[in-house]
């Protein structure tokens, strides 16, 4: 990209102030109490459980320490990663998703609705994944996501396969322990996601941004699914709005740490206990800026609403079910229209 295409500019409001607050940081957390197997204190977990629920109420945004995915299989996606996107547009574009499946390669030249500065390449956790195939309601058949297979670099698609097997692990420990901190059993989630999920591992691209005070790499948004385990590479530029003041927050880099933030399938479940933070990705000029989320995505069919143990007389369920498949077609096929700012919500299922 060169310079800022009109498309590209973000309304006043939205432009990111580029020096933003670090002086607050958000919680890191050392997963080793439950990664680390000579680690058999119940009461270390405990401490775990009480730090995790802190950092969900607070931020819905922490960094895990001592993890236990392996270096290695990072450093591989994000050398595939490097190679792939430093191909021609129209290499790239040989891989490009389309209206029926969402998995592939797009840049923002082919949807323009959406300003982010940045290019994309999806896969599913699950190939194949089944999907509905229409957003309608009364539309009942499915359809599939599969995975495109670029011919360069010739191993991407194993190297994301080996990628996702572990940060997947990582995301349902993580489920685990924030059903603890929320007073559930530890395996309370893991029905919606054991047969069928959902989940997308995306590959981000920001290339260097000649005017980076008036773009932004993917503008203020919450993450639709459960939970989102990003690692970055080198160069920062992910924010989040810090919920007393407003004030956006950058992420310190922690090299080999991962970066962790709820969803709203979570602040549904929990009841708005938990909520799903907002954020953002500033983008710059000198630096282009790699990005690996892995998003944790229920089956198609889940029915999403308040957990029944986490309502009650006193704090009635504050929104109504949604087919999560629905809701998921939903995004992805607005995302071919130019329809900003019309993008389906949770807030849509809030009871008034
Ligand atoms: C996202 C996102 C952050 C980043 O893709 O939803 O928030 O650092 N990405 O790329
Ligand atoms: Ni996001």
């Amino acid at each position: 990209m060169g310079e800022v295409d009109p498309a590209f500019i973000q309304d006043p409001q939205h432009r990111p102030k580029l020096c933003a607050t670090e002086a607050e940081e958000i919680p890191v957390i050392d997963l080793s109490p439950v990664t680390n197997h000579a680690v058999s204190d119940p009461s270390s977990i405990e401490g775990l459980v009480k730090e995790i629920g802190s950092a969900c109420k607070e931020w819905g945004f922490f960094q895990v320490i001592n993890h236990g995915v392996p270096l290695i299989l990072r450093q591989n996606i994000e050398k595939a990663s490097r190679m792939f996107f430093a191909q021609s547009l129209e290499e790239k574009r040989k891989v490009c998703r389309d209206e029926r499946n969402a998995m592939g390669y797009y840049d923002t030249e082919h949807t323009k609705n959406v300003r982010d500065w940045k290019e994309v390449f999806d896969s599913v956790a699950q190939d194949p994944s089944v999907v509905p195939l229409t957003p309608d309601e009364h539309d009942d058949r499915l359809t599939y996501w599969t995975n495109a297979s670029p011919q360069y670099p010739p191993h991407l698609r194993d190297t994301i396969k080996e990628y996702v097997e572990q940060t997947e692990k990582l995301s349902f420990m993580l489920m685990e322990l924030i059903a603890l901190s929320l007073g559930l059993e530890a395996k309370r989630f893991e029905e919606f996601f054991v047969k069928d999920q959902t989940s997308i591992i995306r590959l981000n691209y920001y290339p260097t941004c000649p005017s980076p005070h008036l773009a932004l790499g993917v503008g203020p948004h919450k993450d639709v699914g459960a939970l989102t385990v990003l690692a970055q590479d080198g160069v920062a530029g992910l924010e989040v709005k810090r919920k007393a003041d407003g004030e956006w927050i950058r992420i310190k880099l922690i090299p080999n740490s991962f970066i962790i933030n709820l969803g709203d399938i979570v602040q549904v479940w929990s009841n708005d206990a938990y909520e799903s933070p907002e954020h953002r990705v500033v983008v710059n000029s000198e630096k282009e800026r790699f990005s690996y989320p892995f998003f944790l995505f229920p089956a198609q069919e889940t029915e999403v609403k308040p957990l029944e143990e986490l309502v009650s007389d006193q704090n009635p369920s504050k929104y109504r079910p949604y087919k999560w498949g629905k809701f998921l077609i939903h995004r992805f096929s607005t995302n071919f229209k130019k329809r900003e700012g019309e993008n389906i919500q949770i807030l849509h299922y809030r009871i008034k």
